[in-house]
């Protein structure tokens, strides 16, 4: 096989833009399999050693990043204020986002540069559970959390089962939906004749937000990253 461009490859680990790789090859910067090469379009062969500036690169085939959402940004590349400006430092062009986040919702943003994972993450056949925390107009009522198990009729089609678990304060929740369906979180409660005031997304599949700070960005662990993958089938 002929191998990933070596700017390419640096700008999808993470190491700047295009430009700037080039910019570092260049210089000399950077030795593949113990040689310095300064041609920024030199493909990479398979499973190669990298180091930069004398340190060892890991290669990852792919990134994953998680971004801890705050309100007033939009999933979008187009509109604005954009969640990729918060990206800085990961080669954007690359990355997609799994499934949206409301411009008042905030949490975990999960991108990727994997489109196979990305759609195992996204397709409801895979009913990777999301898991939510809301803050509602009015108490949760038993009858909401049956409702939720039961399916509500969105569109003309049944949700997939839905947990639904109030807090304390009941007009605080969590809910876990195996599914991503469009403002899915607020539109059952607005069946249920409630209201979302606050939507946070706390965890996706085996990923959880944890004290990641709001507005701040990371690759996943390997360690998430195994899990990650287990949870759609693409790994054992
Ligand atoms: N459900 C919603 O209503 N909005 C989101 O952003 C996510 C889930």
């Amino acid at each position: 096989m002929k191998g990933e461009r070596l700017d390419r490859l640096l700008a999808r680990l993470g190491l700047g833009s295009r430009k700037e790789v080039a910019r570092l090859v260049r210089r000399g910067g950077v030795r593949v399999l113990g040689q310095v090469v300064r041609d920024p379009g030199f493909h990479v062969p398979e499973g190669a050693s990298l180091e930069v500036e004398g340190r060892p690169l890991e290669v990852r085939r792919h990134l994953h990043v998680l971004l801890h959402k705050p309100r007033g940004f939009v999933t979008s590349r187009t509109e604005g204020p954009s969640v990729y400006a918060l990206l800085q430092g990961f080669p954007t062009r690359a990355l997609s986002p799994v499934g949206r986040l409301d411009k008042d919702a905030e949490g975990l943003l999960l991108f990727t540069t994997d489109g196979l994972l990305l759609h195992r993450l996204t397709h409801p056949r895979h009913k990777v559970e999301k898991r939510y925390l809301v803050h509602l107009e009015r108490p949760v009522e038993p009858r909401d959390q049956e409702a939720f198990l039961e399916g509500l009729i969105l569109d003309g089609k049944r949700t997939l089962p839905a947990e639904l678990h109030p807090l304390e304060d009941p007009t605080w929740a969590e809910v876990v939906l195996k599914e991503g369906r469009f403002h899915q979180v607020k539109r059952m409660f607005q069946a249920r004749g409630n209201r979302v005031l606050y939507l946070k997304r706390l965890a996706l599949g085996p990923l959880e937000l944890g004290d990641l700070p709001l507005g701040e960005a990371r690759p996943l662990t390997e360690a998430e990253e195994g899990a990650l993958y287990r949870a759609v089938g693409l790994r054992p």
